[in-house]
Formats: structure tokens, C-alpha cells, sequence
């Protein structure tokens, strides 16, 4: 057999193509973590988890690399500068993050100091984004670009946030809001720096391709805009359109689409400024995409373009524009999200289980079994051959179906229905083997790979932590943190811990396609199995639900530092007291509720003492932890009502203990944990 490695391991999950340079696999096999970019000092992810899980944090846990972000400001601001050089481009470059995209404080924190020195601003797409964009802006270079629905209070409160020095420009989305802008800046006496945002005929690519062309929720058409020019004029206010937008959809996967809204929109551009309007900026939007699986095509899950290619059509375009009319350059705005923070966060969660339903050898059972069914079917296992694979499997599936039909009229019973479904998965496993070799593969193949896939039972939640694999087949890059020396020798698909059909994946990245299973090892006896899903800083946390209550997940900012790394901030997920608080349940109440039940139950003598203290432990100690399970518990255990209630009292004073040392709780008070880190509990670490 071929010698495992972590080369190996690198290629198979194809981590150095969409690893974009922050993550690799390293000669520990494990994950290693260069916030810097390649070359720079990384973190080993598996031993930072257990550092993490050594001070209280628990899995799932949301690992953010700020470091990464800065990087990616740092990446977006050269492209730009670099094609300025090519194409003589003389005007400016100002990009936004719009804050919808990861609305973290934390992050959005980094995100303007660090974007200081480059000059990046945030973009509100609605109330709630511009009164945050408020508070936390202070750079009067950056601009704060308003969109989204907008009602009087919102155009206000842009407008007076002039007058604090802020860069706001406030882009039209929809031709009603022209008149809700004039009217409100007249009435407070303020100028209106304003936008139009245009709706393209041009189209994007990839899943939000709707987002673009005639029938897109946002932008004005090309008769409001003259129209608007109109009013503007009669307004005497020429001077306060200063920007023109557009945003044709996120995660735009071919670089044609790019160039084919660049030419529309430098179009407009143009012809609206030699109608006198005062422009001095084009937003480009978002839509700069990630390339979550490596491959660099324009397929929906990856782009077809480098930062570069981007940047370089985006100021070509606009520079050949301009210069053919004599115009000056203008200030170029972009409000790229997705590829910004999409790398800086990973999760990692553990596997509960496993369940396998392969079968290597005829079942014993089956050997002496003198039922017809099951007898042919037998005889299908012992001879299938590569030549007759084709046949066979279409014989062995009917024989599984007679025998279901046999079972529901009586002439099969449980205990022969149960041989013959082993004996159909020991010939769906041969079959299996024998159908990898073959170049011409049945049909059923397909069916039998899917089906004979191991289900590992992972502790997170889908719809918390990676919403759009479920709402939009997103793919993110998912892999062992660990065990990368060893060969995967599953295949697996990943089942979460909501009960929810749905809670599952089952497809993932591959080079040229998408597999239905996913490449991991048998978790071994004794050891947490520790899997990352990767690149899914955008988006997913706030779009996450509460499906099943499972809730936040722990979180923490990890920043490479000359000895190691530094722990910034911990935020500690929700406990299932606090789930429930969002569904209106009080904690109070619920306890006061069950303690009748109990009292009930004690004078009824239908419970002991014992019984009643341990039910009423693990109802107030239960209401105090995560919503996830911690795989310690998992345990089988006999024990009494008396030795439960002592392991649980001893687990509680070792969780007081972690927090009095500076620590956080495992399973206890998360405010408190969360507090004691922000408080003191910053630590360094250096690499092994
Ligand atoms: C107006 C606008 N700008 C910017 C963005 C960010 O897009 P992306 O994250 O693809 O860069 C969006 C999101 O779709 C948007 O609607």
C-alpha cells in the first residue's frame, strides 16, 4: 500500500490552493495557521484548541484570525495601487467594508484601525449598520457609504452626521427616496452629498446572479436617472451627486461579468457627468469573490480572476471611460466584503460518533439461512464479478425490494428481514470495491457510494454556524485539524446535532467536481476527533438561526504575535438559559415549575430523595451550560443518584476553580467566562 503523508493529505483536501497562503498542513499533520500569509510565523490549530479547551472554551469554537482581515485589506489596497501605476491612473482609492457582511464589534473594530492607514470606510445597508458605522467611524478620509431602505430618520440622521466630520455619501437605491433626501436637507439647511446606485442590463455570475440586470431589487433605471437629473438640476444641485454605484451580486464567479458591468456603468458614469453632475467617485459594490474550493474556474464556488485581474479591469475600465471624454479620474470605491473577512474565522468541531453501515464479509447468519430471498441473494454475493457487476446489482436491489414486500405480507419475519438487509449491504460493499476498479460503472454505483457512506455525528449546528450549505448548497472547505500524517480511510458524510434532515452535509469541495463524502479517520478511542470548516467569516455568523436552540457558539480572536499567538478577545457563546430567554422562557419560572412537579412526585413516593435532588441539579446545572454537548459527558456510566449528584458537584467546583484562576467556566456561568478573559485573561503562547 502507497506511504501515507502530510503531502498527501494536503492534496487530497486541496487546503494549499483555496488556503489563499493563511492555512497549510505542517509536518505535525496538523492544520497550521499563518494569519501573516505564507512564510510568516503560523499557529499549530490543533494545539491551539487544546490550549483553548485547556482554559475553559469549549467546542464548537469559532477561531477568528483578525491578523488574516488585515492582510486581506492590506492585498485589496496594493492591487488597486499597483493598477493605478499601469493604467496612469490619477484619481483615488476608497474602499468601504460593508458592515453586513460580519457586523462582529470586535472585528468591525480591527477592521477600522487597521483600514485607517489605507483609508477604508464602511458601508450601512440599513438603520440598525448606519448607527453602528457612526460610533465606531472616526478617519474623516473614509468614506461611510449609506444604502438600503431609507426613511426620513435614516436621511436625517446621514445628513447631520456631516456635521461630526463624517464622509457620508447617501446612495439612492430606489427613485422615491430623491425626493425624501431634498426635502429632509433643505428643511435641516444641510448640502446632500448623494449617490445613485444604477440598475444594469449587464449580469454577474454565479449563485446571485438575480442581484443584477432589469428585474434587480436595487438601482435606478436609466430613465430615473435622467429624470433625477432633471429634478436635481431644477433643484440647482448638480454638485450633490457625487457618486455613482452599482452592485451586480455577490461572490461574481468570471471575470466577464465583471468587465461587461464595468463598461455599462463607466457608460453611465461618463454621460452623467458631461450632464453637469458633480461626480467624483465610482462605486464598483461588492461581488470580489473567494475561491472556497481552489479550483479557480468560474464555477459557483470559486472565481476565475486574481485581486490583481480584478483591480486592473475595474481601473482600466473606468480610466479608458473617462479619458475618452477628457473627464478627470475619479475616486474609486469598491464595497468588497466576502473577500475580505471570508478567511479569517474557522470552526472546530468534534465528532460525538460514528456509524458505519459497511459490511466486509458475508454475514454468518446469512451462510445457512434456506429462506429463496435470501438464498439468491447469496448466490449474487458469492459469484458478482467485475463482468457480471451490472447485472448483479440490478438483481440484488430487486431481491431487496421482494424481500421488503415479502416482510409487509407475513412471509418473511424480522429476524430473516434483518439477514437479508446485512446481507445486501455485504454485497452493496463488494459491489462497491470491485465497481472503483471498473472503467464502465453501473448506475446503481452512485446510489451504493451514497448510501454506504459512514455518518459521522458532529457537535455543531449547520444552521448556527454555516446557514448558507444549507440555504444556498454553499461549499466551505471542511477537514481534520489533525491525524494529517495518517491516511483517511472513511468517507464520511457529516451529520449535526439539530434533528433536522437537513442538518447534514454531504457535499464538499473537490478539485474538479463535488463529492458526496468526505475523506476522515476512525476516531480513536480515548481522543476528540477535531474537524474545521474553513473560509466562512462572511455571512454565516449572522445569518446563523437558532434551529433546535442550539445557540452561539464560543468564540475567540487569535493574533499572531513574534511568540506565538495572543488571545484578544474571548466571547462566550450562548448558554441554554439564555436560548431560552429569546423564546421568552424565564428561568425562574421554569425551575419553579418543575420543583411542583417534583414536590408532587415526592409525596406521591413515586421518587426518592436522591432522585429528586439529582433531577433538580441537572434541571438548574443544565440551564447554566452550552447548548452543545461536551463530548466528556458522552461517557456510559452506572453510577447512583448519590455518586451523580458528587461528579456533578465536583465538576461545578472545578469549573469555579478555572474561573478564579482566570479562566473560563467549561459548562458554567458564560457571562462571568467571558468577562474574566476580556478582564485579564489575555494570554501568550509560544509554540512548541
Ligand atoms: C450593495 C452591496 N454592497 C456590497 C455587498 C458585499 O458584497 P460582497 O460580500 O460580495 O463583496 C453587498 C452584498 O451583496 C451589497 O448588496
Amino acid at each position: 500500500m502507497e506511504i501515507w503523508s502530510t503531502k498527501k493529505s494536503a492534496e487530497l483536501y486541496n487546503i494549499d490552493a483555496w488556503g489563499a497562503g493563511f492555512f497549510r498542513v505542517n509536518d505535525k499533520g496538523n492544520v497550521e495557521v499563518t494569519p501573516h500569509g505564507a512564510g510568516q510565523p503560523g499557529i499549530d490549530l490543533k494545539e491551539l484548541v487544546q490550549d483553548l479547551q485547556e482554559r475553559g472554551m469549549r467546542t464548537p469554537l469559532l477561531v477568528r484570525f483578525p491578523d488574516i482581515v488585515n492582510a486581506r485589506i492590506k492585498l485589496l489596497s496594493t492591487a488597486f495601487h499597483n493598477a493605478f501605476q499601469t493604467y496612469n491612473f490619477k484619481g483615488q482609492y476608497r474602499g468601504v467594508f460593508p458592515i453586513k457582511v460580519n457586523q462582529q464589534r470586535f472585528l468591525v473594530d480591527e477592521i477600522v484601525n487597521f483600514g485607517r492607514q489605507y483609508g477604508l470606510g464602511l458601508e450601512a445597508g440599513s438603520k440598525p449598520e448606519l448607527l453602528i458605522s457612526l460610533a465606531m467611524m472616526d478617519n474623516p478620509e473614509a468614506l461611510l457609504i449609506c444604502n438600503g431602505f431609507k426613511d426620513p430618520e435614516y436621511v436625517e440622521t446621514a445628513l447631520l452626521s456631516q456635521k461630526l466630520g463624517r464622509n457620508t455619501i447617501i446612495v439612492l437605491d430606489r427613485y422615491s427616496e430623491l425626493d425624501l433626501v431634498i426635502r429632509t436637507a433643505k428643511s435641516l439647511g444641510i448640502s446632500p452629498r448623494i449617490g445613485f446606485r444604477a440598475k444594469l442590463e449587464a449580469k454577474g455570475a454565479g449563485k446571485w446572479v438575480e442581484s443584477s440586470g432589469a428585474k434587480s431589487k436595487f438601482g435606478l433605471t436609466a430613465s430615473e436617472m435622467v429624470k433625477g437629473m432633471d429634478v436635481l438640476k431644477a433643484e440647482g444641485m448638480c454638485h450633490c451627486l457625487e457618486l455613482l454605484h452599482f452592485h451586480i451580486g455577490s461572490q461574481i464567479t468570471a471575470l466577464r461579468a465583471i468587465k461587461d458591468s464595468l463598461t455599462e456603468a463607466s457608460r453611465i458614469y461618463v454621460d452623467l457627468a458631461e450632464m453637469g453632475a458633480g461626480l467624483k467617485f465610482l462605486d464598483v459594490g461588492g461581488g470580489l469573490g473567494v475561491d472556497y474550493d481552489g479550483s479557480q474556474t468560474n464555477w459557483e464556488n470559486s472565481i476565475n480572476y486574481t485581486i490583481q485581474e480584478y483591480a486592473n479591469d475595474v481601473v482600466a475600465h473606468i480610466a479608458a471611460a473617462c479619458d475618452a471624454k477628457g473627464l478627470p479620474h475619479p475616486s474609486i470605491v469598491t464595497e468588497s466584503g466576502r473577500a475580505l473577512v471570508a478567511h479569517h474565522s474557522v470552526l472546530v468541531f468534534d465528532v460525538l460518533g460514528t456509524h458505519c453501515i459497511k459490511v466486509n464479509d458475508l454475514p454468518p447468519e446469512a451462510e445457512n439461512e434456506k429462506q429463496e430471498t435470501i438464498v439468491e441473494l447469496r448466490s449474487l454475493y458469492n459469484t458478482l464479478t467485475a463482468k457480471n457487476l451490472n447485472e448483479h446489482m440490478q438483481d440484488a436491489f430487486k431481491l431487496r425490494d421482494d424481500g421488503v414486500s415479502l416482510f409487509n405480507l407475513g412471509h418473511l419475519n424480522l429476524k430473516q428481514r434483518a439477514v437479508l438487509e446485512k446481507l445486501f449491504w455485504a454485497f452493496c460493499t463488494k459491489a462497491l470495491e470491485i465497481g472503483e476498479q471498473v472503467a464502465r460503472k453501473p448506475e446503481e454505483l452512485a446510489v451504493v457510494r451514497r448510501s454506504l457512506a459512514d455518518s459521522y455525528y458532529c457537535n455543531f449546528s449547520i444552521f448556527q454556524s454555516a446557514p448558507d450549505t444549507w440555504a444556498v448548497d454553499q461549499l466551505f472547505p471542511i477537514m481534520p485539524i489533525h491525524r494529517l500524517k495518517e491516511r483517511p480511510d472513511r468517507k464520511a458524510e457529516l451529520l449535526d446535532l439539530t434533528c433536522d434532515s437537513d442538518g447534514k452535509i454531504d457535499r464538499f469541495i473537490d478539485i474538479k467536481d463535488v463529492k458526496e463524502t468526505l475523506e476522515l479517520h476512525m476516531p480513536k478511542e480515548g481522543e476528540t476527533y477535531h474537524i474545521g470548516m474553513f473560509l466562512i467569516g462572511a455571512y454565516q455568523e449572522i445569518l446563523g438561526d437558532f434551529h433546535n436552540l442550539f445557540g452561539d457558539t464560543d468564540a475567540v480572536h487569535v493574533s499572531a504575535s513574534a511568540s506565538g499567538y495572543t488571545i484578544e478577545h474571548v466571547v462566550a457563546g450562548d448558554s441554554i438559559n439564555e436560548v431560552l430567554g429569546y423564546v421568552e422562557y424565564d428561568r425562574h419560572t421554569l425551575i419553579r415549575q418543575v420543583r411542583g412537579a417534583v414536590e408532587k412526585a415526592l409525596s406521591a413516593k413515586k421518587i426518592s430523595l436522591e432522585e429528586s435532588r439529582l433531577l433538580m441539579r441537572h434541571y438548574e446545572d443544565g440551564l447554566s451550560r452550552y447548548t452543545y454537548l461536551d463530548p466528556a459527558d458522552l461517557v456510559n456510566r452506572s453510577e447512583s443518584a448519590v455518586d451523580a449528584l458528587k461528579r456533578i458537584t465536583q465538576r461545578q467546583e472545578h469549573g469555579a476553580r478555572l474561573i478564579g484562576a482566570g479562566q473560563a467556566s467549561p459548562g458554567g456561568n458564560s457571562a462571568l467566562a467571558a468577562a474574566t478573559f476580556a478582564a485579564g485573561g489575555l494570554s501568550a503562547k509560544t509554540p512548541q
